[in-house]
C-alpha cells in the first residue's frame, strides 16, 4: 500500500503506510502538528484498532478488504465559518472516483457515499482551527472495496456490487486525483460549481421522503444546504433547518 502512484502535485505524493493502527485520523492529526508537514500527505492502513465515525461511533472494517486512510490538507484561507466546503470536497472525490466503477452513487448529507441506498463509504473530517482559520484538516476516508461479509445489512462494498476484486493500491490512487483537483477548485474558489455538483448528486434530493426530527417523523423534501451546512427541508409549506445531529434519515 505504500507504492501509490498517483498524477498528482501533492495529494498521495509522501505515504505513511502502517500495516496496523490505532486510527489513520489520530496519526494524520500528530503528523500535521509536526513542524515542516507536507500537505497531502496521506496515511493508509490495513488495520484500525480504533477506527472512529461520525457521531462518536466506531468504524469497522475488515483487514485487508478495504481502504482506511487520512489525508492532511491545510485550508489556511478558509474560514472557519466555510468548514462545510470541505465536505463538498471530499464527498466529490469519494464519488467522482466511484462513478468510474459502478453508477447509482449519491451522496448522502453531510458526506456518506451510498450505493442502491446503502452505504459504501464513510467520511469523518476534523479540523484544526486557529485565529478563525482552518489551519489543518484531517480528512479520513473509510471506503468498502473488498469486503464481501457486513454484519450490518445497509452497508456494501465494490465487491459486494459488482462481484470483482479490485487493487486498492489504484483505488487510492484516483482518490488522491480526484481529492486534489476538487481542493484546487476550492482554492480557486469554485465553491458555486462545487455545491451545484454536490446538489445534482445528492441523495433525495427534491424528493419527498420521511425523517426523523427532535422525536417527531415528518414528510418533508431536501431543498438545499445552507452556508453553515445545515440541511434544508421543506416541511408543511415551510423550510427548516437542521445541524447534523438534529436530523435522521428514515428510509
Ligand atoms: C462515518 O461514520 O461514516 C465516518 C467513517 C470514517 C472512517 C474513516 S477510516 C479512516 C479514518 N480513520 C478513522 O478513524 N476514521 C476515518
Amino acid at each position: 500500500m505504500d507504492k501509490i502512484l498517483a498524477k498528482t502535485l501533492f495529494v498521495g505524493q509522501n505515504i505513511q503506510y502502517m500495516p496496523e493502527c490505532h486510527s489513520t485520523n489520530d496519526i494524520a492529526a500528530a503528523i500535521a502538528k509536526t513542524k515542516g508537514s507536507w500537505e497531502g500527505t496521506v496515511v493508509v492502513t490495513d488495520h484500525q484498532i480504533n477506527g472512529r465515525g461520525q457521531r462518536g461511533n466506531d468504524w469497522q472494517s475488515a483487514k485487508g478488504a478495504n481502504l482506511t486512510f487520512s489525508v492532511i490538507l491545510n485550508p489556511s484561507a478558509l474560514s472557519a465559518a466555510d468548514h462545510f466546503h470541505l465536505h463538498y470536497v471530499a464527498s466529490l472525490a469519494v464519488f467522482n472516483t466511484l462513478k468510474a466503477y459502478i453508477k447509482e452513487v449519491k451522496i448522502k448529507w453531510p458526506n456518506d457515499i451510498l450505493v442502491k441506498g446503502k452505504k459504501i463509504c464513510g467520511i469523518l473530517i476534523e479540523n484544526s482551527i486557529s485565529k478563525r482559520h482552518i489551519e489543518n484538516s484531517i480528512v479520513g476516508i473509510g471506503l468498502n472495496v473488498n469486503q464481501d461479509i457486513f454484519h450490518y445489512d445497509r452497508a456494501t462494498s465494490l465487491k459486494d456490487l459488482t462481484g470483482l476484486d479490485y487493487r486498492r493500491e489504484e483505488i487510492l490512487a484516483v482518490l488522491c486525483e480526484q481529492l486534489e483537483a476538487a481542493y484546487l477548485c476550492l482554492r480557486r474558489g469554485e465553491v458555486a460549481a462545487l455545491k451545484s455538483q454536490y446538489l445534482k448528486n445528492l441523495f433525495q434530493y427534491k424528493q419527498p421522503a420521511m425523517y426523523e426530527a427532535h422525536g417527531e417523523a415528518f414528510s418533508g423534501s431536501i431543498e438545499g444546504v445552507d452556508e453553515h451546512g445545515r440541511l434544508m427541508i421543506e416541511r408543511a409549506g415551510a423550510v427548516q433547518y437542521y445541524d447534523f445531529k438534529e436530523v435522521s434519515f428514515l428510509y
